[in-house]
């Protein structure tokens, strides 16, 4: 029987509509194949409705959009959202996203979680300063969790940037200066948000990395500035911790505001498709940061919003936050063929994988269980690991043996800003986090100080010009065997757009210092701040300075802790400081210049100032402890290695010379003497956290390899150059214990 071509044409295409719908449907199916079979049902409209990102109208982080986008996400229009929070807040979205389209794509629901959704921990400069890469990632797990209960599934972190310009207040969102520590603590950030990237729990969410590339290279530390370095530089200093982050698996990345050797970020073919994808093979996608596709406009790099949306898009973006301009441009651009269908299908394809990867297909509902929202906050163990983590991240700057304080007998007086402070304490990107949960350290010390042995005293603000409090706390101090000063920076001087020309005290905070210092006292400095700010006039007014960051919501018990002994800290800088601004951008792993010291006694031609030291207040790594170590038997496994051949082991013994346990950084430095290019006089290559009892010693050991002595050559190959090296081994980047080897050119 002759079946009429309309009829065989129905009987095909409904064949093809239950064959898709079953694979689509099918969870059986693999990822790849369900994309591919919903992309083909697509229509161009569709598709490019997924690469539109908007925000809730309450929380902006930037200039927000008037429009109402309800009608535009019942077609298909909208693909992702961002600051929408809560189990039936995602539900009523999601709901109007899948039930009303006609593919019933769900939605992703993005949010900034930093450092923690409901339990704060510290901010992210601070954690890294515990160089504990363990108790990060379950930092960023308990995060995830809490943020997925809440209907999240996409967090914009881990903020990725190397930071050498504490000007910048987005160096509180990272890991301080370096490449290794920095790249470290990226795999850390992503394992614990995304674990083994299946998501097959509701305890992982997906991470982005941020912000892509070279964001704290800043000129003058203003945020959002130009950025000038070469690709040398680039690929040697603000790479790696983001190619740390894709081998570790992140699913997206999000490029950064700067323009790169004149090139924005997001409109950058050489950062987005060359090195993130041809390079590093990235399978992920990419999302704008806020409007910032629009923002090329303000560059001087498109003439309009069309000509912006195709720069990016073509560059290699996927998602445009929040700058209406992938979603009015790009089907049009299609259409006009100056965008091949192939590309929009590849981003398409990268989001659409995402959202089946993440079971959103499967059940759109599933981070939006309002019942485990109910049950999933501030349980005791993540307020425990967030003071564990917070204490691990003091730094203990100086101490002439005022510490630990005694908790018998003993009246503190507890003064400045930040000593009540719950907002601030919380720092900046505090996601949910509330004043009423943070446990200040006033509360923490007055359990441990009870009745007329606390006298707390605001004494001044942080900022402004009034000092009328001063002479309450000096009071209290007079009053008191020992002073707490808390001081530092609150939350709108730190983070985003925040950048300082002076990293003083701000406000009256110095003249608080040294009235309390006239009322002879010892003195504890507690600095709760976002940056390393400037301690040259501060440090002779007091007897102890620990540098407890911004540490979040049980920062107060952290700092008790700390300060009475209960945990003997064990922090070290991720980042040096700086004696004066004068000195930035001031790191430890600089060039040797031709002229590195005098040739001869008085001889002034050298790379140095007429009004200051070379050298910062305290070097990169650097931490004290309530004990010592001491470094000695430095030893290597051979004098040489070579490619193919065995790596060098090398093994220094550390002692605990004081009287307690205590946790000591032990840090590896390698020198390369000589390069095809200039090479830095030393680079972090390992690091150990080890504890150790009173009096103990332990042999610690590390592994070197060529692989780990490679670096972007003259001819700008990346590899190893056969010469002479030196290792050396110590608690901070002037670390003295040091032994030389060679690297043998390969047979
Ligand atoms: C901000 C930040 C970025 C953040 C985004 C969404 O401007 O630059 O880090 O993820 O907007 O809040």
């Amino acid at each position: 029987m002759r079946i009429l071509p309309s009829l065989r044409r129905l009987v095909v295409s409904l064949s093809a509509i239950a064959l898709g719908a079953a694979l689509f449907a099918a969870p059986a199916a693999s990822v790849e194949e369900r994309v591919k079979e919903l992309l083909g049902r697509m229509t161009l409209e569709e598709k490019v409705g997924q690469l539109v990102q908007y925000s809730s109208r309450e929380d902006m982080t930037g200039p927000a959009t008037a429009s109402s986008i309800a009608p535009q996400m019942q077609s298909g229009g909208v693909g992702s959202m961002l600051n929408i929070v809560g189990a039936a807040e995602t539900r009523k979205w999601q709901k109007l996203a899948v039930e009303s389209s006609r593919l019933h794509i769900p939605l992703l629901f993005g949010l900034d979680v930093i450092h923690g959704y409901r339990t704060i921990f510290p901010i992210p400069l601070a954690s890294a300063a515990s160089w504990d890469l363990e108790r990060i990632e379950k930092a960023e797990r308990i995060a995830a969790t809490e943020a997925a209960a809440a209907g999240i599934n996409w967090t914009f972190a881990p903020m990725v940037d190397i930071a050498r310009d504490p000007r910048w207040g987005r160096i509180a969102e990272g890991a301080g200066e370096d490449p290794y520590l920095g790249s470290a603590i990226a795999r850390a950030r992503v394992h614990g948000f995304q674990g083994d990237g299946s998501f097959a729990t509701t305890e992982t969410i997906l991470a982005c990395a941020k912000h892509f590339a070279a964001y704290g290279a800043a000129q003058a530390g203003r945020d959002y500035f130009t950025t000038d370095v070469t690709e040398r530089v680039l690929r040697e200093v603000y790479l790696p911790p983001f190619k740390a982050a894709v081998e570790a698996g992140v699913g997206t990345l999000m490029p950064a505001f700067n323009d790169l050797d004149g090139t924005p970020c997001s409109a950058n073919p050489f950062l987005l498709d060359q090195v993130l994808r041809r390079e590093w093979g990235f399978r992920g996608f990419l999302v704008s940061d806020w409007a910032a596709v629009e923002e090329l406009r303000a560059h001087g790099n498109v003439t309009d919003l069309r000509d912006a949306a195709k720069k990016a898009f073509l560059a290699g973006m996927d998602v445009d936050m929040q700058s209406e301009a992938f979603g009015p441009y790009i089907a049009g651009l299609v259409r006009a063929g100056e965008i091949p269908p192939s590309r929009l299908d590849a981003a398409v394809g990268a989001i659409l994988g995402a959202k089946f990867r993440l079971g959103l297909f499967d059940d759109p509902y599933r981070f939006s269980n309002e019942e485990r929202e109910k049950t999933a906050m501030l349980h005791p163990e993540s307020l425990e690991a967030a003071r564990d983590l917070a204490r691990r991240s003091m730094v203990l700057l100086k101490n002439n043996g005022v510490l630990p304080l005694r908790t018998a007998d003993l009246t503190v007086a507890l003064v400045g800003p930040l000593a009540d402070a719950p907002l601030h304490q919380m720092g900046t990107w505090r996601g949910q986090g509330r004043k009423e949960d943070v446990v200040t350290v006033r509360t923490a010390l007055e359990q441990i100080y009870p009745g007329r042995r606390l006298h707390y005293a605001y004494g001044c603000d942080v900022r402004g010009n009034d000092t009328q409090g001063i002479e309450k706390a000096k009071r209290a101090a007079v009053d008191s065997d020992v002073v707490v000063v808390a001081v530092g920076e609150d939350v709108y001087q730190t983070g985003e757009s925040t950048s300082r020309t002076s990293l003083d005290l701000s406000g009256p905070q110095l003249a608080l210092l040294k009235e309390l210092n006239s009322a002879g006292k010892p003195i504890v400095l507690l600095l709760m701040t976002g940056r390393p700010l400037l301690l040259e006039a501060v440090e002779p007014l007091v007897d102890a300075i620990l540098v407890a960051w911004h540490p979040g919501t049980m920062g107060g018990p952290a700092v008790a802790d700390v300060l009475t002994g209960a945990y003997n800290p064990s922090g070290h800088l991720p980042l040096t400081w700086p004696r004066s601004v004068g000195q930035i951008p001031l790191f430890y792993a600089h060039k040797n210049s031709g002229r590195p010291a005098p040739l001869k006694q008085d001889d002034p031609y050298y790379s140095r100032y007429i009004d200051s030291l070379n050298t910062p207040s305290y070097p990169f790594g650097f931490g004290l402890s309530y004990t010592s170590f001491g470094y000695d038997r430095l030893r290597l496994s051979a004098p040489t290695i070579r490619e193919g051949g065995a790596p060098l082991t090398v093994t220094a013994r550390v002692t605990n010379i004081g009287k307690r346990a205590g946790e000591e950084v032990v840090q590896l430095y390698v020198r390369d003497r000589v390069g095809s290019v200039t090479r830095p006089v030393r680079e972090l290559k390992g690091f150990k956290k080890i504890e150790l009892a009173a009096d103990e010693s332990r042999d610690v050991e590390f592994s070197l390899t060529p692989a780990d002595l490679a670096f972007w050559r003259a001819d700008m190959t990346f590899g190893a150059e056969p010469g002479d090296f030196d290792v050396f081994v110590g608690g901070d980047s002037t670390a003295w214990l040091t032994m030389p080897f060679k690297l043998e050119a390969s047979r």
